[in-house]
């Protein structure tokens, strides 16, 4: 009943890491013309629920939107916006949050993560974050969801509250949007800390690789990754209890397109000093075509704006039949 349909963002809350782009834009890039329309958002009304500088905010939006297009995201094909453009995000997401629970608020795991000790000092944003990345998604009736492990829980809270809505309301109108958690990487972790996912916002920057990293850079960090003693097991079984060497390996997969078996008989028995090179070489060949592209684009503002401008424009075109007709069925 519901047009196949692709949404998922990014916030532009610093750099782009390794993690961002196997995780989601290189995914994002190829479900575009498989099928769906596919829509991809720079979500930056998600990036203020922690304090973001407003010089950054604005220069990380368009370093997020020109990492989509540089790997690959055409904006004919797609439509590609930022957020806060699109005012129906926050109009929804109000909706939602007069749907969903607090006690399915309480149950999620980023907020608790993200917090930590302190959750009586974060931002009644943060908290409320799933409901506006249900509204993100819903406001489109995106049908699919792709996104790394990390969001899971969020696209299942986007499910209880479609669920909730149509049957409050007596209604079969938002769709069950489906999380796409595919491939090696729907987890990357952090070079220092193998039990931490790798994130743009993390302490240090040696704990990940970002797009925008040089060669230098990108192979001084493998290097330096924390790893065991031990060379590369000869089959993946041998990979469980050591998260770090599980890691890489499953970084090489994802940059190189195959298995994390297929790497294991690549480098039969490798040492560190072999796999941290190779694959330093090949997260730069994979890179530095895009960062270059990223480079040449952030040169230029002014047309990273006209597109995103574009976009916006186009996604408001689908976002506010859907509002309107949210609206109504509440008895607004
Ligand atoms: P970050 O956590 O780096 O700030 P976002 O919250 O903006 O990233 O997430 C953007 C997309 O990138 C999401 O689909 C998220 O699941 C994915 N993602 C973020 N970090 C990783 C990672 N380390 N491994 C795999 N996917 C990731
Ligand atoms: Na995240």
């Amino acid at each position: 009943r519901f047009t196949p349909r692709v949404f998922s963002g990014i916030k532009p809350s610093g750099g782009l890491t390794l993690g961002n782009y196997l995780g989601a834009i290189k995914r994002f890039v190829q479900m575009q013309g498989g099928g769906f329309e596919t829509i991809y958002c720079v979500v930056d009304l998600h990036a203020i629920t922690v304090w973001q500088d407003p010089k950054e905010l604005r220069s990380a939006t368009r370093e997020v939107a020109a990492g989509f297009l540089a790997s690959g995201i055409d904006p004919e094909k797609s439509i590609l916006f930022n957020q806060s453009q699109v005012s129906q995000h926050a109009e929804l997401a109000w909706i939602f949050n007069c749907v969903a629970r607090l006690g399915w608020m309480n149950r999620m795991t980023q907020f608790k993560e993200k917090a930590g000790k302190n959750a009586e000092a974060q931002s009644l944003g943060l908290y409320a974050y799933p409901s506006l990345m249900a509204a993100d998604i819903l406001l489109y009736h995106a049908t699919h969801v792709p996104v790394g492990e990390d969001q899971k829980q969020h696209v299942e809270l986007t499910r209880d509250i479609a669920a909730k809505f149509n049957h409050d309301y007596k209604v079969d109108f938002f769709p069950m949007a489906e999380p796409v958690i595919e491939g090696p990487a729907m987890r990357v972790m952090n070079l220092r800390d193998g039990t931490k996912k790798m994130s743009k916002s993390g302490e240090s920057d040696m704990e990940r690789i970002n797009m925008t990293d040089d060669a230098d850079t990108i192979a001084r960090k493998f290097q330096k990754a924390r790893t065991d003693a031990a060379p590369l097991p000869e089959s993946v079984e041998g990979l469980d209890g050591r998260p770090e060497a599980r890691n890489l390996v499953e970084i090489y997969a994802a940059l190189a397109d195959i298995t994390p078996a297929e790497v294991l008989a690549r480098y039969p028995g490798a040492g560190w000093g072999t796999f941290k090179p190779a694959l330093a070489d090949l997260a730069v060949e994979r890179l530095s075509p895009i960062s270059g592209e990223m480079a040449r684009m952030m040169a230029d503002p002014a047309e990273i704006d006209r597109i995103l401008a574009r976009g916006a424009e186009r996604a408001r075109a689908i976002a506010q039949p859907v509002l309107s007709r949210t609206l109504d069925i509440v008895g607004m």
